[in-house]
């Protein structure tokens, strides 16, 4: 197996640590092992990586305890910390993370199969998300650095804390989007729990030291373990205040009916998304084609964003799937480090199964295989099929595929694939494809009422990630984007006076001494 030196595995990481109370607590009870599906042999066999801690209840409850004690009632050190301290801590976490950029870009390869120049975006993307969440935190600091008075009331108005951020991400942004929710709820005064996702979780272990280092004792707690064994029991305790997550209902739903207190558990949730394209019949085909090819096939379809259904014009549809296939059965398939591989290894064993039963119930319900390579099987991978023509009835038209199996759906009106879109479970993005300023006028206006975001002549994406990030229906909670992160993890929290010459003394005084955090008109240059 020809592997460039720099990215052979030639040792295990054993994973001996966990992060609890600014502790690394050396853990002695059962591990369990990480698999590649990338062989390092030439005759296949997953590679092992190494191993983690499988925590338990007791060490779930501790890191709980941690972070709860750091929050302490409002009074923790971090959430009543100066915003300019907190920024401080984050950058010397962020200047840490940087020297770390080789191993992590080296194990989001073999972890989850993501290829070389994606691993480096996403680390090189997360390292910008912070540096934005940065500047953007000290703009919002800045906007608040004031008083109001409205009808004889003055009021300091700012963004406050919600308290105990318990945070899950998934396995295709095991970094990014792990990060873009716990950067912005730590920057905000609340302390966290953070369990890595099942694939790329060793990524993690280059970072626990500058975690450790970076932030006050508890504000960061990292945990390993089953979901069920150590995210169960936190969210029994009733002590959690946000349950930040992205990947799927069915865990999100699981762990917020085991709140107890409902109304205290707030939600941010990024969840399964179904985005279709509409390609109308005055579409310039070639764009439409690459853009549906990017959509639905960079890192093999496992991205929420990903476009998952193809609603094709019936008069253009057989000229479109004609140049379609080809593109797709033009794409290289390799292992992530190798040049030009677009197509890369599953990091979830079961996978080509599971797509090589969308592609069966299909096709027994009549649709074909319109590719030469769709649906080649080898042991990590299946190469996408473009099933045509693909109806309701058709779990591939139902499920979320997550993975390399590409729907074609043809129309004659509008309404089809409105109607679909309305009656659907997601609503996250649309891409549309056309020219004709009096068709996509209308239509516009209705797909921004069924989605959240509407991309003219382009896939469907989350970046740049100033931009809104959220969706419908059970597609989304909240909204993330550099900025809104930083509202969804925090709340408008102020002090009210009336405007006297007693109040407005003390007020004077508080201001003037510098004895509060919070009260302060400093501005941060
Ligand atoms: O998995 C969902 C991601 O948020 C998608 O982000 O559009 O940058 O790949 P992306």
């Amino acid at each position: 197996m020809n592997i460039p030196e720099q990215y052979q595995i030639k040792n295990i990481l054993n994973q001996q640590t966990y992060l609890v109370g600014g502790e690394l607590k050396t853990w002695a009870g059962e591990t369990s092992e990480v698999y590649s599906t990338i062989s390092s042999t030439e005759i296949y066999k997953p590679t092992l990586l190494g191993t983690i801690p499988t925590l338990g209840e007791k060490e779930a409850l501790q890191a709980l305890d941690a972070a709860v004690l750091a929050y302490n009632k409002g009074q923790g050190l971090w959430p009543t910390m100066k915003v300019v301290n907190r920024i401080a801590c984050m950058e010397k976490f962020v200047s840490q993370m940087k020297t770390k950029r080789a191993e992590i870009v080296k194990l989001l390869m073999w972890e989850i199969g993501k290829n070389l120049p994606d691993s480096e975006k996403e680390f090189d993307r997360t390292v910008e998300y912070i540096y934005d969440t940065i500047e953007d935190y000290k703009q919002m600091d800045r906007d608040s650095a004031k008083f109001e008075k409205n009808s004889g009331v003055n009021a300091h108005i700012r963004r406050g804390p919600l308290g105990v951020v318990l945070c899950l991400g998934p396995y295709n942004y095991p970094l990014n989007e792990t990060f873009a929710l716990l950067i912005p709820a730590l920057i905000m005064g609340n302390t966290a729990i953070f369990k890595p996702a099942k694939h790329g979780v060793l990524l993690i272990s280059p970072l626990l030291e500058a975690f450790k280092t970076s932030f006050p004792k508890g504000v960061v707690n990292i945990i390993y373990g089953r979901g069920r064994t150590v995210a169960a029991p936190i969210m029994q305790s009733g002590k959690v205040d946000v349950l930040a997550l992205i990947g799927n209902s069915k865990s999100a739903n699981a762990l917020q009916s085991q709140h107890p207190k409902s109304n205290r558990l707030r939600l941010v949730l990024g969840l399964e998304a179904k985005n279709p394209a509409i390609v109308l019949k005055d579409a310039d085909l070639d764009l439409a084609i690459d853009e549906c090819i990017a959509g639905s096939t960079s890192f093999n379809g496992q991205r929420c964003t990903a476009l998952k259904v193809l609603y094709v014009h019936n008069d253009i549809v057989e000229e479109f799937n004609k140049r379609f296939s080809a593109k797709v059965d033009a794409l290289k398939f390799g292992n992530p480090w190798e040049d030009g591989a677009k197509l890369t290894p599953l990091p979830e064993p079961d996978k080509p199964a599971y797509i090589q039963e969308l592609i069966d119930d299909a096709t027994a319900k009549g649709a074909k295989v319109i590719n030469k390579k769709g649906g080649e099987t080898t042991e990590n991978y299946i190469f996408p099929a473009v099933l045509y023509p693909v109806t309701k009835d058709m779990r591939v038209f139902q499920e979320e595929q997550f993975g390399p199996v590409i729907p074609v759906v043809p129309f004659s009106d509008i309404d089809e694939p409105l109607d679909d879109m309305a009656a659907s479970n997601y609503g996250q993005q649309v891409s549309l494809f056309g020219k004709d300023v009096k068709t996509l006028a209308p239509l516009i206006d209705t797909l921004v009422n069924l989605v959240c975001r509407v991309n003219l002549n382009s896939s469907c994406q989350r970046g740049p990630d100033v931009y809104p990030f959220t969706g419908r229906k059970d597609s989304a909670v909240a909204t993330l984007s550099v900025h809104d992160a930083l509202r969804s993890f925090s709340i408008r929290t102020f002090v009210a006076s009336k405007d006297n010459e007693y109040n407005n003394a003390i007020l004077k005084e508080l201001l003037d001494s510098r004895a509060s955090n919070f009260v302060s008109t400093d501005y941060i240059l």
